[in-house]
């Protein structure tokens, strides 16, 4: 039976939290409540809703990319590549910032919010200035991954509970901990992804220096970073923009 809210729910009131219904955890950060801004349901009105210059460029250019047909394509093809420059921009799927982006591919916010809150990546709720997410799958799990995010919380005064279960600010607020499933870099088991970038293999004295170079604006841990590892059958020039331009996600 889905939880409704109570009878004296007043949502002007209300506290985030509050959105969460009688019956579901408060404590978790993917489902804390957020006010939606305007009608999630109604496709925004372009004459009623202020987008960034650059960003209405940067979004319909992705939309651009995925053009609408009869039988294939559409722009909510584009929604996950928008939220992603969603988040770059604002540090997260603000809800504003959701409401900009449909206004752009003339899709409803609620159809982007249900993207944004299926996908880990994607974050609805504030994340910090940098997101450090910890494997703790499989191989990763059997070379001290747990280990390796307790050092991170310790390190960061993060909750560990909740870092395990959805990700935890720091004390400061300034540094997200999230326990992740595989991120695809087994061979770096125990690793983390640190601002989208890959280190490993970690040691649990590694979290506590990443922490302190984030802290310091320093480079992270370079002997440990993905980008530097050199290649299986020697160093190989690379015509792919996602390498050249350092613009892909596991850089
Ligand atoms: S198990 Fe950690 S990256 Fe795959």
């Amino acid at each position: 039976m889905t939880p409704v809210m109570p009878s004296d729910f007043d949502p002007r009131n209300a506290e985030p939290e509050d959105f969460v219904p009688p019956g579901l955890p408060k404590d978790i950060a993917n489902t804390t409540g957020r006010l939606p801004v305007g009608d999630p349901e109604q496709v925004p009105d372009p004459a009623e809703v202020e987008v960034p210059e650059d960003l209405r460029e940067q979004i319909q250019t992705v939309v651009d990319k995925y053009p609408d047909s009869e039988n294939s394509g559409s722009p909510k093809s584009a929604a996950i590549p928008v939220l992603w420059i969603i988040q770059r921009r604002y540090g997260w799927c603000t809800p504003e910032g959701i409401v900009q982006a449909a206004c752009v591919m003339q899709v409803t916010p609620a159809y982007l919010e249900s993207v944004a809150s299926f996908y880990d990546l994607l974050r609805t709720s504030p994340q910090g200035e940098h997101q450090v997410l910890v494997c703790t799958n499989l191989a990763c799990w059997m070379r001290g991954g747990d280990e390796l995010l307790d050092s991170f919380c310790e390190k960061t005064g993060a909750d560990r509970e909740a870092a395990g279960h959805g990700g935890s600010l720091s004390e400061d607020g300034k540094v997200l901990v999230s326990g992740f499933e595989c991120l695809g870099a087994c061979d770096l088991a125990p690793m983390a992804s640190v601002d989208e970038r890959y280190f490993g293999p970690l040691e649990n004295g590694d979290a506590a220096r990443i922490v302190d170079q984030l802290e310091a604006g320093e480079e992270v841990l370079p002997e440990k970073a993905l980008e530097r590892r050199g290649l299986a059958g020697g160093v190989a020039e690379s015509t792919d923009p996602r390498v050249t331009e350092g613009k892909g996600p596991n850089r």
